[in-house]
């Protein structure tokens, strides 16, 4: 049974808003700058803007289509459309416990962005450049006390429902997010010797285009819209049914590009800048290191050029800006959970958000120990040839792995469980042009072809 009054968005710019929140997360800001940097430059981004376009937002479509015209989450909808076929219920559950999981890992970073904030604004930026910063910071009691910050921020939004906390959040956090980040980049690009970050962003090579980087460039993609999580199933279970679908998500993904594309001029040209012997290509490709040992190292050395007032304020408003991308992105992630258990179970969204909440905290706290404070989930597994912390199989597993079968499974889902022609008739409300477009037709061949086998080569590669 689900309730017959379901909370929805309250315009077309609060949706986009919320969606772009969820969208815009460290992948953006972090992620994709330094993966373009080492993989070729323009040639990536070409490469990036084609899988966004190409692929992700027929799928983002096909989310917020199921999403929309089942009216339930990701658990819901896949048990709506195929009650007869239990088979499927496991896709609906996967839609479940991946979000779930991706919390978890999601929550430790931002309680770690959060921390690095802290200590910026209390005048540690210096502290920061000590090899053994990262390592202490990680096993410190307090940030069990940030846990408790980050997940009180996350739960009164939730609990304010989808138009008073949502859509209000992303309304607050998204356009400060922007002109934070136009702010920054403007500076960076005025300091000596950004321009040479920049050329090296934008001259494209294609020879570094190879199939391991072309299967990054596709992951990252998937990632960063947000796709193959049950966010866009939810968030399109809570969509005006006069809103057009292809425009959002074309809008969504295009404010997402966008944003990537704009965090590589503020990210390369600040490296290029403070600290010009660096060689991208020995960049590490972990968002993890990057964001936690490397920028604080490149912020400190603005000091010479600003003053280590000016430096700390340039250091805090990035890690403001980090934090406020991290928590619209696990806003939407943890909604997922909790609209599954309001629709499944008909609870009220306190109670699914009390029983969720704890669950998600109990789980990230495994996570938080996992780095030395308790030796159980510090060597928790092995595979790959080491021993993995509970943290990295948490990575590994939901996040570098399942996402694209998600993916594939729910292009297959929609095309040949629910049929075409229910999507069409989905996507062509609010948006009469798209019946018979071109759009229409190339979205249609492409779910149930092309995309879901790509997809499952990600996956495959990946596996
Ligand atoms: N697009 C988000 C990012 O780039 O970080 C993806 C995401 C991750 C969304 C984790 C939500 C989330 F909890």
């Amino acid at each position: 049974m689900v309730s017959t009054s379901r909370e929805q968005f309250g315009s077309k710019l609060g949706f986009i808003l919320a969606a772009a929140g969820s969208a815009v997360g460290i992948g953006n800001l972090v992620g994709f700058p330094v993966n373009a940097a080492k993989n070729g430059g323009a040639a990536f981004l070409i490469l990036y803007a084609i899988f966004v376009f190409a692929i992700c937002v027929p799928v983002m479509m096909a989310e917020l289509a199921a999403g929309r015209a089942s009216q339930r989450g990701p658990f819901g909808c896949y048990r709506h459309f195929a009650d007869a076929k239990p088979w499927w219920h496991i896709g609906g559950l996967l839609a479940v416990i991946t979000p779930f999981m991706i919390a978890v890992f999601y929550l430790v970073l931002t309680v770690w962005i959060f921390g690095y904030l802290a200590a910026i604004v209390s005048g540690n930026l210096s502290a920061m450049s000590d090899a053994s910063f990262f390592g202490d910071f990680i096993n410190g009691k307090i940030l069990f006390l940030y846990v408790v910050f980050v997940a009180a921020f996350v739960g009164v939004t939730l609990h304010f429902g989808v138009q008073k906390g949502i859509e209000r959040g992303a309304k607050i956090m998204m356009p400060t997010l922007f002109f934070m980040l136009i702010a920054l980049v403007v500076f960076i690009l005025f300091q000596e010797g950004a321009g040479a970050g920049v050329k090296y962003y934008l001259i494209p090579d294609f020879s570094k285009l190879t199939t391991e980087v072309v299967n990054g460039a596709m992951s990252q993609a998937f990632f960063s819209l947000s796709l193959g999580m049950g966010i866009m199933i939810t968030y399109g279970s809570y969509m005006d049914k006069r809103e057009s679908i292809p425009g959002s998500a074309r809008l969504v993904a295009l404010a997402d590009t966008t944003v990537a594309f704009t965090a590589g001029l503020l990210v390369l040209p600040a490296i290029f800048a403070f600290n010009p012997n660096t060689n991208p290509d020995d960049l590490s490709s972990s968002s993890v290191s990057l964001i936690f040992t490397f920028l604080p190292k490149i912020f400190l050395a603005m000091q010479a050029a600003i003053g280590y007032f000016g430096a700390s304020l340039v250091a805090a408003l990035f890690f403001l800006l980090v934090l406020f991308a991290a928590l619209t992105s696990l806003i939407s992630i943890i909604e997922v959970p909790v609209c599954a258990a309001m629709d499944q179970f008909c609870i009220t969204r306190n109670k699914a958000l009390l029983v969720v909440g704890i669950a998600i905290i109990i789980t990230s706290l495994a996570c938080v120990v996992s780095f030395g404070m308790v030796p159980f989930f510090t060597e928790f597994t092995q595979y790959g040839g080491g021993v993995k912390s509970f943290f990295d199989l948490v990575i590994d597993v939901f996040y570098d792995t399942i996402l694209p079968l998600n993916g594939a499974l729910i292009c297959i889902f929609v095309v040949y469980q629910w049929k075409k022609h229910n999507l069409d008739s989905e996507l062509e409300q609010g948006d009469p042009e798209y019946k018979s477009s071109i759009m229409e037709r190339y979205i249609n061949f492409a779910l149930g072809t092309f995309i879901p086998a790509i997809l499952v080569l990600v996956f495959i590669n990946t596996v």
